[in-house]
């Protein structure tokens, strides 16, 4: 059964049992100055998974990492002229900076959904901001609602949606913008807006200097898994459903789901999860598609998942893994 769910007003002992909740990968929903977040360790790839599973999100969408200051978002990304500008000008605030991830960023791979970016933001609120300085560690945070419905701006919003899928609401009353925060891509030359929120397009550029461009559905379909048929294309081609190893094809790794699943005959095996439980998969699945297509072999097989529960995101992971490279 689920535990009950705990709506506490801000107070040092509700902050201290939420900070405790996320150091422990559960989920808590706490308010930012756009609208509540459902945070997780961002560095937990169990905890993040349990984002997923408790907003039924049908894909891996990136999520944006919070950070109570500018320092502290800097120990996980790149950081050019435009981005500092940008911090220095925004932060705390309704901005989002999608950046390279360093390398010896700890956060995980759901959490970026396997891109080699990464989203950042200080948000405006300072009970949110005190949270994230107590749990002392990235907190990757979507709107706390389930998918397709509207983001919440206040924590009755948030119970209602969610309900006994958080442990914790941290209740700072209704969200001064209301409005999700506007994402800024970074990682090229040109400063492109994947998602218009708080701060303008004209605000931006009259920081940066130079003109922004709005991304069109093909500008943001690299940036945005959810919206493109081929998204983490591996090296090796990628074949689904399979029941037995392929000749055909040549020596391949399996990920494998399942007690069911039948292993013998692959060249290599990686569990995505054993028992079959689909939270687990989900935190493996982007780690282990990478670690897949560093095997020396010549293809990554995917056994049957059930398209139930993170399944579904699962299966429509597989498919942008596994669709005709032509379209990406
Ligand atoms: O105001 C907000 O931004 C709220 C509060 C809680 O901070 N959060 C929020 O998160 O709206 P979410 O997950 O609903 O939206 C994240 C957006 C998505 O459009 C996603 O595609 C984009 O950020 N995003 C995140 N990481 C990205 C990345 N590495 N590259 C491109 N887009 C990214
Ligand atoms: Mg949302």
């Amino acid at each position: 059964m689920s535990p009950a769910l705990t709506i506490r007003p801000y107070s040092e002992g509700a902050l201290a049992q939420a900070a405790g909740k996320l150091r422990a990968g559960e989920l808590v929903a706490f308010p930012t100055e756009t609208v509540y977040g459902l945070g997780a360790d961002a560095t937990n790839k169990d905890a993040v998974a349990a984002i997923f599973a408790a907003k039924q999100r049908p894909s891996f969408n990136p999520l944006i990492s919070h950070f109570p200051d500018r320092d502290a978002a800097a120990r996980h990304a790149v950081f050019d002229a435009r981005a500092d500008k940008l911090a220095a000008a925004f932060w705390p605030g309704a901005l989002s900076l999608v950046l390279p991830k360093r390398d010896d960023s700890p956060i995980c791979e759901l959490t970026t959904a396997g891109l080699p970016s990464i989203a950042l933001r200080v948000p405006a609120h300072d009970l949110a901001r005190a949270l994230l300085r107590a749990a002392d560690r990235p907190i990757a945070a979507p709107s706390a609602n389930r998918s397709g419905r509207i983001s919440p701006t206040t924590a009755g919003h948030v119970a209602a949606s969610l309900g006994n899928a958080v442990s914790m609401i941290l209740d700072g009353g209704p969200c001064g913008v209301g409005l999700e925060s506007t994402v800024v891509d970074l990682t090229t030359d040109r400063v492109v807006i994947l998602r218009p929120g708080g701060i303008t397009a004209a605000q931006i550029s009259a920081v940066v200097g130079s003109d922004v461009v709005m991304a069109q559905t093909d500008d943001a379909a690299p940036k945005s898994p959810g919206m493109l048929s081929s998204h983490y294309a591996p090296g090796l081609p990628v074949r689904l459903n399979a029941t037995a190893p392929d000749d055909t094809v040549g020596d391949e790794v399996l990920l494998a789901f399942g007690p069911d699943c039948i292993t013998h005959g692959f060249a290599k095996v990686l569990w995505l999860s054993k028992s079959g439980d689909d939270r687990e998969a989900a935190a493996n699945l982007f780690a282990m598609l990478h670690q897949a297509d560093q095997c020396r072999v010549k293809g990554i097989a995917i056994c049957p998942i059930p398209d139930d529960g993170l399944g579904i995101a699962i299966n429509d992971r597989m498919k942008r893994a596994a669709a005709p490279r032509s379209q990406a």
